[in-house]
């Protein structure tokens, strides 16, 4: 974007939050904004305290940032109904807005939190070293007393699963770790702790477990695997993630992270003046329960209850939210055309859209009238159809009562995120063109 034109839309949000009457100009700045570069490929900000943890499609820092700035004043409410790794509300906090961020995910929660209400680097890297010296300590005086404990927490399905990922000398010292990491009084430290205890398990390699690939296909068991020693894993990851959040600058506005479906979300009419998301992928493209659950079940979930959780995501296969509402006809010709081709996939794409339904209605419910929504999604190939979820999306934002302020595309950076594996990579289609891109859908309230 030329200076120029940054000039021009700097003056369009001045006037338009002091006229009062955002509307009509705020719609020209952001389909300004759709139209410049989305790709944010320099965006060096991938380091640092947004990578505290690993966590699968997460966007660029800058591409929330860029429409915090130009679509939002100080002080005003910011929200990101699917907060993921906290990217949206962070960026918010940092520029002085109140963020509010949902999810339903217990890691995506962990994560968003800690990013934006950080403990003081000092006292949790004192804390964290510690807990590593305790930890050593405690397996050598009485070994027994922390495999007593892991004898003890965990339901008989959760051993298995545990038996089966980790060795016995691995689960040992995550145990050692967990006991001493809960000792911690500070709650702020505490959550730092476990978010770098998670770290070294959910990782693209697998961690400490033995499996291999959390992020590409289904977790596979690599017997052979020699897991490195958590606990100087854990120490690794405490001093990076002690510099991450040293690094990071003041947060001048306040966040509030909310475990809430974004179906249905605990906020008031009219009470938020941007939003700025990406929902999961079309038909569950990417299994986030698959890959967090291998640290979520030392957090004391048991994996029953994973698996039942795993169903209230959006675009779960099995079961859509509430009642089903009819789709826009363009979006029931698409999962008409799956249909024909795979009932099975073509139901979970209309479970998907049903799903994003209810999504959209509450996200135009809490917007204030006259703001802006940004929704961030790639299409998803089923059966080789391209759904065109950019499409269907702007479908479903209208039947509830948004308008379509512009819809920009960006590259995916493939080897710089946790994305699910592409079969044809690399066959140069245009579906495949469009497998590596993301829309950016702006709306307006
Ligand atoms: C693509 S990720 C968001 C990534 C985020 N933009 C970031 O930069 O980290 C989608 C998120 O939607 C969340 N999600 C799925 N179903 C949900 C629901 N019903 N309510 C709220 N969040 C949900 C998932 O847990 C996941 O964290």
């Amino acid at each position: 974007m030329t200076q120029q034109r940054q000039v021009v839309i700097e003056q369009r949000i001045d006037k338009s939050a002091c006229s009062g009457s955002p509307g009509s100009s705020l719609g020209d700045v952001l389909s300004e904004l759709l139209e410049g570069d989305l790709d944010f490929a320099q965006d060096s900000d991938s380091a640092g305290i947004h990578n505290l943890h690993a966590f699968p499609a997460k966007y660029p820092p800058a591409l929330p940032r860029l429409f915090v700035q130009h679509l939002t004043q100080p002080g005003e409410v910011v929200l990101d109904p699917m907060v993921g790794s906290g990217t949206t509300v962070l960026e918010a906090v940092q520029r002085g807005r109140q963020g509010i961020g949902s999810d339903i995910d217990p890691l995506a929660l962990l994560l968003s939190q800690v990013k934006t209400n950080p403990p003081d680097p000092a006292w949790a890297f004192q804390s964290g070293l510690s807990v590593c010296n305790r930890a050593y300590h405690a397996l050598e005086r009485d070994r027994a007393s922390v495999c007593r404990e892991i004898q003890k927490r965990f339901d008989n399905r959760t051993r298995q699963f545990l038996d089966y990922w980790f060795t016995q000398e691995t689960q040992q010292e995550l145990m050692a770790l967990l006991l001493q990491i809960e000792a911690e009084p500070n709650p702020a430290v505490r959550q730092f702790l476990r978010l770098c205890f998670s770290g070294i398990i959910v990782t693209k390699s697998g961690g400490v477990s033995l499996a291999m690939d959390l992020a590409h296909t289904r977790p596979h068991k690599v017997a052979e695997k020699v897991p490195r020693s958590a606990i100087e894993e854990f120490a690794r990851r405490l001093r990076k993630n002690v510099v991450s959040i040293e690094q990071t600058g003041r947060r001048a506005g306040r966040a509030a992270i909310l475990c809430a479906d974004a179906r249905s979300l605990p906020l008031r009419d009219n009470s938020v003046h941007l939003i700025v998301t990406s929902p999961p992928y079309a038909a569950n493209a990417i299994d986030y329960m698959r890959a967090h659950k291998f640290s979520l079940v030392w957090f004391g979930y048991p994996v029953d209850a994973l698996s039942l959780r795993r169903k209230e995501y959006v675009g779960h296969e099995v079961a859509p939210y509430g009642n089903s509402v009819s789709l826009p006809k363009p979006v029931q010709q698409v999962v008409d055309v799956v249909g024909k081709l795979d009932a099975r996939k073509a139901k979970a794409l209309e479970g998907y859209y049903q799903d994003m339904m209810h999504v959209m209605r509450e996200a135009y419910r809490v917007l204030q009238p006259g703001r802006c929504a940004v929704f961030v999604v790639a299409s998803s190939r089923l059966k080789g159809i391209d759904t065109r979820a950019d499409l269907c999306l702007g479908e479903v934002a209208q039947a509830v009562g948004f308008h379509v302020a512009g819809m920009g595309t960006r590259r995916i950076h493939r080897d710089r995120r946790m994305m699910p594996a592409s079969r044809h990579a690399g066959n140069g289609s245009t579906i495949e063109q469009r497998m590596h891109q993301e829309y950016v859908i702006g709306l307006i309230k």
